[in-house]
């Protein structure tokens, strides 16, 4: 029985309209359904909202005073906020109302401190409130006052947090016939940087829609195989340089720990890397390995059915490395960026592999197996070691939903990040703090060290006791063997990888955290 096709959305258009909002014919000739304006949140000592740029005129236009409108509808200005004001039609052609002619929709939305994590937040606010439009228009990220490049930050996060929350997930329902999202007018700016800080968030809002696409996909669809046909044909597209192994190249370079974990599933494993080749030299070389389980059943450890539910997003982080160097490619980073994806799914059968085995990983590490769950670490462990030995990093970094102690340790809202090198780390964070998906940094904790010691392979998979807490740190401790000598970060996604509901710019179900943090890691890295 063949999986269904599923059908994905196509992300909403944006484009700036150099047009003052005075006089843009925009409103006028039935293009746009909506007119967004900003309003901020009133400024100690004052009592009223405040309105944003635009605002004035827009109120001068339709004859209304929006600040007074804004106030009675509740609005405190927070970031997050949007109310949609529905002004009435006149009833019959002899009344004439101020606003005859312009869209019937004005949509107030909060700014809150009008910083770019603000913005990116009433992006998404607005695009929730016009679903089902055909476009709107909004000066929302303008300020007459500031400079091009404040601007351009500010329009760059109104665009991005837009689109990330136009996100629907692909779907084969019969019934479903989602309400588009509704395309975005940029009143106001034009310009050079603007423009590049549109083509920003496109590339980041496409990155994140890829790796939610692909982690809402169902695992009856994207076996191991499936992925790395979705990577061949996004890195060609790309113009990256694409390799897949399958089980026969597996085996022959020793790739021991993907074989080992996707032994039990009938959908055999394999490896993908995709390389991004700047033309000039002179960049570094950061390489990207992504946790890659299709679906995590547990294996013979086999998890409650609660646990399984939502193991499909088990390959979110090799769907992150994927979209990051597509992203890289995209916005012609220059530096190297090389993505390793080892996929397989961690299923149980007759030949799947069992605690207690010893594993020999690339380059010839043995791993004495102790919970058949903990497989992240397995195929991370040759990723990590085939990077090191063979691909020359300045950088590596491996991101995986590894740990369900990280995500009780730090929640949904953030991610854990461990390094070997305090300027990665630092690197890590800021770029968390400006692309919104924050990273943590945790303590590669060496009193716990021995837990990896074993007596019959080079290293233990995890913990001897179970319930011994910290099982994020000792996954992080069980990785660093296969990293060499290299400066190496991990982030586990276990907790944002997904979300349970829609909140600002995150939509339910994957979440594609990881993709933006690390493309701003990449602009920002020299
Ligand atoms: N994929 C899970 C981790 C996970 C849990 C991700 C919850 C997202 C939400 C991983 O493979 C796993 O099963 N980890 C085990 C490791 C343990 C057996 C040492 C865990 O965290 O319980
Ligand atoms: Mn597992
Ligand atoms: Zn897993």
């Amino acid at each position: 029985m063949a999986a269904p096709e599923l059908r994905h959305r196509t992300p909403p258009t944006v484009t700036l309209s150099g047009a003052p909002l005075a006089d843009t014919p925009l409103l006028t000739d039935g293009s746009v359904q909506a007119v967004a304006v900003p309003v901020a949140p009133a400024r100690p000592g004052d009592d009223g909202l405040v309105p944003g740029v635009g605002t004035a005129q827009v109120a001068a236009r339709y004859g209304i005073d929006l600040a007074e409108l804004a106030e009675r509808a509740g609005m405190a200005g927070a970031a997050g906020e949007a109310h949609v004001v529905h002004l009435p039609r006149p009833a019959g052609s002899a009344v004439r109302l101020p606003w005859s002619g312009l869209p019937l929709r004005i949509v107030l939305v909060g700014i809150g401190d009008g910083g770019p994590g603000a913005l990116r937040r009433a992006g998404a606010a607005l695009a929730r409130s016009v679903r089902g439009l055909n476009a709107v228009a909004t000066t929302l990220g303008d300020d007459a006052r500031a400079d091009a490049s404040t601007v351009a930050t500010l329009t760059r996060a109104v665009v991005e947090g837009y689109l990330l929350a136009a996100y629907r997930m692909p779907s084969v329902a019969a019934s479903d016939e989602p309400k588009p999202s509704a395309d975005l007018v940029l009143l106001g700016r034009d310009g050079q940087r603007t423009g590049a800080a549109v083509v920003a968030a496109k590339i980041d809002a496409a990155a994140t829609w890829l790796v939610r696409d692909l982690a809402n996909t169902p695992s009856n669809v994207k076996t191991p195989e499936w992925m790395a046909e979705r990577a061949r044909r996004l890195g060609g597209d790309a113009g990256l340089s694409v390799e897949v192994l399958g089980p026969t190249e597996l085996a022959a370079q020793g790739f021991g720990a993907v074989l080992a974990v996707g032994a039990g599933s009938a959908s055999p494993p394999r490896l993908v890397v995709l390389r991004h080749t700047p033309p000039e030299p002179g960049g570094k070389h950061v390489v990207i390995v992504g946790k890659g389980i299709t679906y995590d059943t547990g294996g013979l450890d086999i998890k409650p059915r609660e646990s399984m539910m939502t193991m499909k997003t088990d390959m979110a982080g090799s769907a992150v490395a994927l979209a990051t160097v597509v992203g890289a490619a995209q916005s012609r980073s220059i530096h190297r960026v090389t993505a390793v994806l080892p996929l397989a799914e961690n299923h149980f059968g007759g030949s799947s592999y069992r605690p207690g085995d010893v594993v020999t990983t690339y380059g010839g590490t043995t791993v004495e197996v102790m919970n058949t769950d903990a497989e992240g670490r397995m195929v991370l462990a040759d990723g990590l070691a085939f990077a090191d030995a063979t691909l020359e990093p300045d950088v590596l970094i491996d991101v995986a939903t590894l740990t369900g102690a990280a995500r009780i340790g730090l929640g949904t809202g953030i991610g854990a990040l461990y390094a070997t090198d305090d300027e990665l780390a630092g690197a890590l964070v800021a770029a968390g703090d400006a692309s919104g998906e924050r990273v943590w940094p945790m303590p590669l904790v060496e009193d716990y060290a021995p837990t990896t010691d074993s007596e019959i392979a080079d290293v233990r998979q995890t913990a001897n006791e179970p319930k011994v807490g910290a099982g994020s740190v000792f996954a992080a401790l069980f990785l660093r063997h296969f990293v060499g000598q290299r400066r190496w970060a991990h982030l586990d996604i276990a907790g944002p990888a997904r979300a349970t509901t829609d909140k600002h710019e995150v939509t339910e179900g994957a979440t594609g955290f990881g993709a933006r943090l690390l493309l701003q890691y990449l602009a920002d890295l020299r």
